[in-house]
């Protein structure tokens, strides 16, 4: 029998795992043993410590409800969701739009809209208008694609959070033209909060962070034989462009209403966007994070 110290340990968990079935379980499962060993004596983790992580994930995992998903919310503040959006995005036979969170507030059956809908029930800031069109990686147009959007009021809020959460609001599915093309109304969001009040918002707290996601709407692309793309637009003057709380921001997904006599509505302040589809590889499924509810459909 082997007298195991802080590093032989490693090899014997090692050793435990090897006849494990699924190759690549085997292959994650190595990695996060190798790297959790390294973790702990990089930091010459104690047992305190130890006790008060393991109270830590405790405590989110109980703050997890059907609808509100506290792990996801430590992967995304932690940088782990953009990583492996990053790492998604890279695995794409070609080059399409970036992608970005999912975050917690998509909602399946949201309206489906004609081209030119507003997506606000009561604006009470000035409308703008998004439009584009939807290709693919040659730049060919993508017809009867589906873009799900959805954003916060111009306070700040999702209509999960104003008070009449069973009304879809500041949300809406459209269909590209036979162009491609696509346009709707909204108004300007405003940048709010991630959840600050479990136990990953006080972890942002103890680290001196804002907790604040800068100024975005959500797209879901999809249409058939292509990858589906979950991304956001940001809007570049928003004071926390440059700090986003979950990392979501990326430079090619920065935009800016402007005067634009090209738009389909020229009287209103525009954001133009192209996005452009990978096509999938055969058999390629998977979307870039998770729908909370769909989580807690699949626990059950
Ligand atoms: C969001 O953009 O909706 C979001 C993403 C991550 C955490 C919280 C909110
Ligand atoms: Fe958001």
């Amino acid at each position: 029998m082997q007298d195991l110290d802080e590093f032989t340990v490693t090899d014997a968990a090692l050793a435990q795992m090897e006849a494990t079935a699924s190759p690549r379980l085997k292959q994650i499962m190595d990695a996060a043993v190798r790297h959790l060993h390294a973790f702990a004596r990089d930091v010459d983790l104690t047992p305190e410590e130890w006790l008060q992580g393991i109270q830590f994930l405790t405590a989110v995992g109980q703050a997890c409800t059907p609808i509100r998903q506290e792990f996801i919310l430590l992967s995304d503040v932690l940088g782990l969701s953009a990583v492996v959006n990053a790492l998604h995005d890279r695995k794409a036979r070609e080059l399409g739009s970036q992608s970005s969170l999912l975050g917690p507030f998509y909602r399946e059956g949201a309206p489906a809209l004609p081209l030119g809908a507003q997506i606000v029930h009561n604006p009470t800031a000035p409308e703008i208008v998004l439009y584009g069109t939807v290709t693919d990686n040659a730049g060919t147009p993508v017809p009867n694609a589906l873009i799900q959007v959805w954003q916060t009021s111009e306070r700040g809020l999702y209509d999960l959070q104003e008070g009449h959460g069973d009304v879809m609001d500041m949300r809406g599915n459209f269909r590209t033209g036979a162009d491609g093309k696509f346009h709707f109304r909204t108004v300007r969001p405003l940048g709010y909060s991630i959840p600050m009040d479990g136990p990953v918002g006080a972890l942002v707290h103890r680290q001196n962070r804002h907790g604040m996601r800068p100024s975005h709407i959500h797209c879901l692309i999809s249409a058939n034989g292509y990858r589906e793309l979950v991304t956001a637009l940001y809007f570049a003057d928003d004071p926390n462009i440059g700090s986003d709380t979950v990392f979501g921001v990326s430079q090619s997904l920065v935009v800016q209403a402007a005067d634009d006599p090209a738009s389909p509505l020229p009287g209103l302040q525009a954001v133009r966007y192209d996005f452009r589809l990978a096509h999938a590889a055969p058999g390629e499924t998977g979307r870039v994070g998770a729908d909370p509810s769909k989580l807690a459909k699949a626990a059950e």
